[in-house]
């Protein structure tokens, strides 16, 4: 570790990195005598950070993901983490509230009605200053600060005020919205006051950057040359206390490496050969694997695939779908819904065409173990990515790194931030039931040597460009804009 700061303002912090999320990089496992422990939660953005904290003397700041917990600071592999405390009704306020009833609604082109409440700001604004002053205290002289996602908008601007000596990298994975849709906001400025407090952001696309610029310009006054503004402090009368900051588009993607090496297992090939016998050895396997979102269009795609049953071109027993949806804020009033009705769905259309033998839909309603992801990628021929608005959508990278065999084919919304890089995907507009009803089939039809060309420019493009060149980018931009200019 580096020693322990002399600056006063950083008294006691000693990490030269720290990256900041809602939640920590760990999930609690509970075995069955009742103890429990850590486990590092699976997903590119953890597995790409990792060695970062390891050679950089890293600390992680987030939440456990419980109520009403109070941990002290612990080391799990190579991470140090720092809790963040939120109460029951901060759960509630902060975290299904504002972030994921206010935000993630609106900032997904309000494809679910976002719900505007002053409690839930204001609980908002205390969690976020709750983050900022922990990265503040756990965060060395002079130290680089990588701060994740729409749960925590106000902590680069709040960070700042405590500690002006720190890199403030902030990294958006979700959509940013045009501006007449963040116009609806009740706090617009108060967020856009918040981001701005970073030396760099990040978003996943281009437009969403440019989405953030015209509503800064507009509700901030500030405009942008090149991507780069000078940001000045709320009544600063001169230039000295101001800093640059800089907005650009840096599109997340996988951890190639943890895929292909799983794919690569024969157990894992194994598995994918038992999972076709299981299912009746159908002609064409489809696959949908989601967090249970409204977002993610999966009502649109068991639309398509009911009425292709329904039109006879696809049958239960040479074709099926495997929709897997693991489970998601289930304690939210949309969310709740949204699995209403696709239950609701897949149930009536299973029981208007399952047979003794088949299946029509199998709804796996569960989250499943990294090897038994890959192993559903390796055994189906189709995958369904057909999300209404998505940041990025890491299913249809992962789909692409784990088919080595160049086999597989890939429809996927021009709504997603993938469409972006995977441009011979079958690229589908999900709103419109009769040509995702087509593509589904061109997928299923698409003579081989033409999929496979399309499968290999897709993993050319997926394999260059992994998790780490990802955070290699982000973070290497963040130290140029750091480093003063040598001529
Ligand atoms: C999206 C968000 C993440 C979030 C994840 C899971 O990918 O961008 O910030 O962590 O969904 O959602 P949850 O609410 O369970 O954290």
């Amino acid at each position: 570790m580096c020693p322990v700061s002399e600056s006063p303002n950083s008294e006691g912090a000693q990490y030269d990195f720290v990256v900041v999320s809602n939640r920590l990089p760990v999930d609690r496992v509970v075995d069955d005598t009742g103890d429990s422990t850590w486990r590092r939660s699976p997903g590119g953005l953890v597995s790409a950070l990792a060695p970062v904290m390891a050679t950089n003397d890293g600390a992680w700041v987030g939440w456990s993901g419980g109520a009403d917990e109070s941990l002290d600071p612990f080391d799990h592999d190579v991470f140090h983490l720092v809790p963040v405390r939120l109460s029951a009704d901060e759960v509630g306020q902060f975290y299904e509230g504002f972030s994921n009833a206010t935000l993630w609604p609106l900032y997904h082109d309000v494809i679910a009605p976002p719900e505007f409440h002053r409690t839930w700001w204001n609980a908002y604004k205390k969690v976020n200053r709750r983050f900022a002053e922990a990265t503040a205290a756990t965060a060395a002289q002079g130290a680089t600060v990588w701060i994740q996602d729409y749960q925590l908008q106000l902590v680069p601007r709040m960070l700042r005020e405590l500690r002006p000596d720190l890199t403030i990298g902030f990294f958006d994975h979700i959509p940013f919205p045009p501006l007449e849709i963040f116009a609806q906001l009740p706090w617009r400025r108060a967020v856009l006051e918040g981001l701005t407090g970073a030396d760099l952001i990040g978003f996943q696309r281009p437009g969403d950057a440019q989405n953030f610029m015209r509503c800064v310009r507009r509700y901030l006054g500030v405009t942008f040359r090149h991507g780069q503004a000078r940001i000045s402090p709320e009544g600063a009368e001169n230039d000295d206390d101001a800093w640059t900051l800089k907005v650009a588009s840096y599109p997340i993607s996988i951890d190639v490496a943890a895929i292909r090496e799983m794919a690569a297992k024969p157990e894992t090939q194994e598995r994918a050969q038992e999972i076709r016998r299981e299912l009746g050895d159908p002609t064409t396997v489809f696959l949908g694997v989601d967090r249970l979102d409204y977002t993610k269009g999966i009502r649109h795609r068991i639309k398509a695939y009911g009425e292709l049953l329904e039109d006879g071109a696809l049958t239960v027993g040479e074709d099926v779908l495997i929709q897997v949806a693991s489970p998601s804020r289930e304690r939210v009033e949309s969310y709740k819904l949204l699995r209403e009705q696709v239950e609701g769905m897949v149930g009536r259309l299973n029981g208007q065409y399952d047979t003794m033998e088949h299946t029509a839909i199998r709804y796996l309603h569960h989250g499943y173990p990294f090897q038994e992801m890959v192993a559903l990628y390796l055994a189906t021929d189709v995958m369904l990515v057909t999300s209404l608005r998505d940041g990025m959508n890491l299913v249809a990278k992962e789909y692409v790194a784990a088919k080595s065999d160049g086999s597989g084919r890939l429809v996927l919304s021009e709504f997603t931030g993938a469409a972006e890089q995977l441009k011979q995907a079958i690229l589908v507009n999900p709103h419109d039931i009769d040509e995702l009803k087509e593509l589904i089939l061109l997928a299923k039809d698409m003579p081989a040597d033409q999929a496979r060309r399309r499968m290999r420019a897709m993993r050319r493009q997926v394999l260059t460009h992994d998790v780490n060149h990802w955070q290699d980018k982000f973070l290497q931009d963040l130290t140029d804009l750091k480093t003063p200019e040598t001529s």
